[in-house]
């Protein structure tokens, strides 16, 4: 039924000096006129899978399977540093802070959000995994080269170690001033 219908996805969300940093870093990079939407800094968040539209049944096999796949998950540390763009800093189009290591803990706890999407019938993702956090996106990258001289200046941008012990399940609600996004759902990783 349409009305069941929620747009998710699957995140790690970040504790609040992590925040603090990258909204220092975005206020210091940030210009009027700049030609990007930058991301409230409470939005933002690691992705691990874009869900997009899922219905009811959907999200209740979904929330079964992760709540049973990060039940034996240990909790694990992961650092936030460097700066980049997609497609690249010389045509960027997403201007994000990276997340390290991108291998072990973080791939296998992603890893399970992929096989929970495919478990309810989602499409495969066929990207690779990227961690990052999206700061801006630029409308025009034409117009980027004074932003993206003030980003180099940021090359060495370190935000420091966090560790990772959950990951949420959000639907993201679009409307005409910016995504809202609202937690349907937590799921912890094994305390021991
Ligand atoms: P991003 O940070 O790389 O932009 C919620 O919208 C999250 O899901 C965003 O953080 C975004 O990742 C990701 N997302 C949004 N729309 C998407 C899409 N169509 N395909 C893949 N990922 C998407």
């Amino acid at each position: 039924m349409a009305e069941d219908i929620l747009r998710t996805f699957l995140a790690i969300e970040l504790p609040e000096p992590v925040k603090e940093a990258l909204g220092g870093l975005s206020r210091r990079v940030r210009a009027p006129g700049d030609g990007a939407s930058w991301v409230r800094t409470d939005n933002i968040h690691l992705t691990l899978r874009f869900l997009g539209d899922v219905d009811a049944g959907q999200r209740e096999r979904l929330i079964l399977f992760l709540a049973n796949a990060y039940a034996t998950t240990a909790s694990f540390p992961v650092h936030v540093q460097g700066i980049g763009a997609f497609p690249n800093m010389r045509r960027p189009s997403v201007v994000w802070v990276g997340v390290t290591p991108s291998d072990g803990p973080l791939s296998l706890v992603q890893l399970a959000t992929e096989n929970a999407a495919r478990t309810i019938g989602l499409s495969p993702e066929n990207k690779a995994f990227h961690p990052h956090l999206t700061l801006a996106r630029i409308r025009e990258p034409r117009g980027a080269e004074p932003l993206v001289a003030r980003l180099e200046t940021e090359r060495g941008f370190d935000a420091g170690e966090f560790t990772v012990r959950g990951v949420s399940l959000f639907s993201s609600q679009l409307t005409p001033k910016g995504a809202v996004y609202t937690r349907l759902r937590e799921f912890t990783f094994d305390p021991d």
